[in-house]
């Protein structure tokens, strides 16, 4: 097994081995001797280190030789000492779809550069090159792979696609509501007019106050639509989730009858107030509470759990600066959302209920995004369905339509 490099001192030291390959001379490390004036001790295993990227590499009888503590923090594992040298099929072994790729390293005659690949068990996406490693006389000794978190980068243009979206269903929405307003509202007169002179007769009362109840609620359809694409405009102050979650279950209620639907708010004490629009983030949670009632019909278990995340720089981010985040998880033990609509639930107008709208997702989507928040929605194990929502403490909050 090969042996490990000394480390100056354990909090800079990277998880980096000579491999074997030094013992043979054939190492491509400058040596002492070669070593380029001005090029310090240690520097190169410094500069893995230091790099902002995940390296892992393995030798060519696929022992890991190095990974640093971006590579497993990109791939969610915890770093062992024991790590180097040992298979990297055996460290890897909760990754599967990564450790194919660095078998791939010496099977592909073409090797990947700049491609992506979602890790099925965390949902990150990451962005790789592969290569080999080789020796002066182009003999393989091992393989590199080089990549990066773009999780936030795929959330950011996704974000940009439905920005797209909502600016040309808000420009659709506008025109309609232009063609639609003026009838609705002449219709719903003229039908007053109709009833106040046929006073006499009990059916024409009673087909126009039905006119005039669908010519409101078709009124009150537009007036939703213009709503949901009109830009948010945030009105930011110090707000307590605590209070935020209080009002959004009673407001939820008021909704739908809760039945026996057991809730339990889990919240620490410390919980740093979010800077955010009370408001929006009241519609944020009453909305996902208000789902999760009408998925569970009066009979179920919702859980609402909030906890400040470790502060991590998130190295895909335009600015590198480390950012305090509040992460929101609702449970519900419901029937689920069905895997083949999953993709479309956060969609304008997808619905799989009768009387539903199909906005409220939309919404708390647009809400999230403007605080610089991220969303996301998972299956459960155990049944049901939990939405995940994480938002900056404090966030560089801009309009969002
Ligand atoms: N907690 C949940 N459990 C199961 N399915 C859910 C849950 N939350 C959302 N869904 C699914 O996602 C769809 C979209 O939800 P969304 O809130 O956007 O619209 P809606 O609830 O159908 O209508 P609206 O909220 O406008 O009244 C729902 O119709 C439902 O199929
Ligand atoms: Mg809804």
């Amino acid at each position: 097994m090969p042996s490990q490099k000394p480390r100056p001192a354990a909090r800079r030291a990277p998880r980096v081995v000579a491999s074997g390959l030094a013992a043979k001379g054939r190492r491509r490390e400058p040596s002492a001797k070669t070593k380029p004036v001005g090029v310090p001790e240690g520097f190169y295993r410094d500069l893995v280190w230091n790099l902002r990227n995940g390296v892992l590499a393995v030798t060519r009888d696929g022992r890991i030789a190095v990974m640093n503590d971006v590579a497993y923090r990109i791939l969610g594992l915890l770093p062992q000492s024991t790590d180097i040298g040992l298979p990297f099929t055996q460290v890897l072994k909760e990754r599967p779809d990564v450790s194919r790729i660095v078998a791939g390293a010496f099977d592909l005659s073409h090797l990947p550069n700049r491609a992506e690949l979602r890790l099925k068990s965390t949902g990150k996406v990451i962005g790789y090159t592969l290569s080999q490693v080789k020796n002066p006389e182009g003999g393989i000794t091992g393989a590199t792979l080089f990549f990066k978190d773009l999780t936030r980068v795929e959330q950011l243009e996704e974000r940009e696609r439905l920005r797209d979206r909502l600016a040309a269903l808000g420009e659709m929405a506008a025109a309609i509501a232009h063609e639609v307003k003026n009838p609705l509202a002449g219709i719903e007169v003229m039908a007053g007019i109709l009833k106040r002179q046929l006073t006499e007769s009990e059916d024409a009362q009673s087909i126009l106050r039905d006119i005039i109840k669908e010519a409101k609620m078709a009124n009150a359809i537009v007036l939703e639509v213009l709503d949901f694409v009109r830009p948010i405009r945030l009105q930011v102050e110090r707000c307590a989730l605590s209070d935020v979650l209080r009002d959004a279950i009673s407001m939820a209620e008021s909704h739908v009858p809760r039945g026996d639907v057991r809730i339990d708010v889990v919240l620490p004490e410390e919980l740093a107030p979010i800077q955010g629009d009370p408001h929006q983030l009241r519609q944020l949670f009453t909305n996902l509470m208000t789902n999760a009632f009408e998925a569970m019909v009066g009979k179920g278990h919702v859980r609402v759990v909030a906890q400040q995340l470790p502060m991590e720089e998130e190295p895909a981010a335009a600015d590198t600066q480390a950012v305090a985040m509040i992460q929101v998880e609702v449970f519900d033990n419901g029937p689920g959302v069905p895997a083949d609509v999953m993709d479309r639930i956060f969609s304008p107008f997808f619905t799989t209920k009768p009387q539903g709208s199909g906005l409220g997702l939309a919404i708390v989507r647009k809400i999230v995004d403007a605080h610089d928040g991220r969303i996301d929605v998972s299956a459960r194990a155990e049944g049901g369905t939990r939405f995940r929502v994480t938002l900056p403490v404090s966030g560089s909050h801009e309009l969002f339509g």
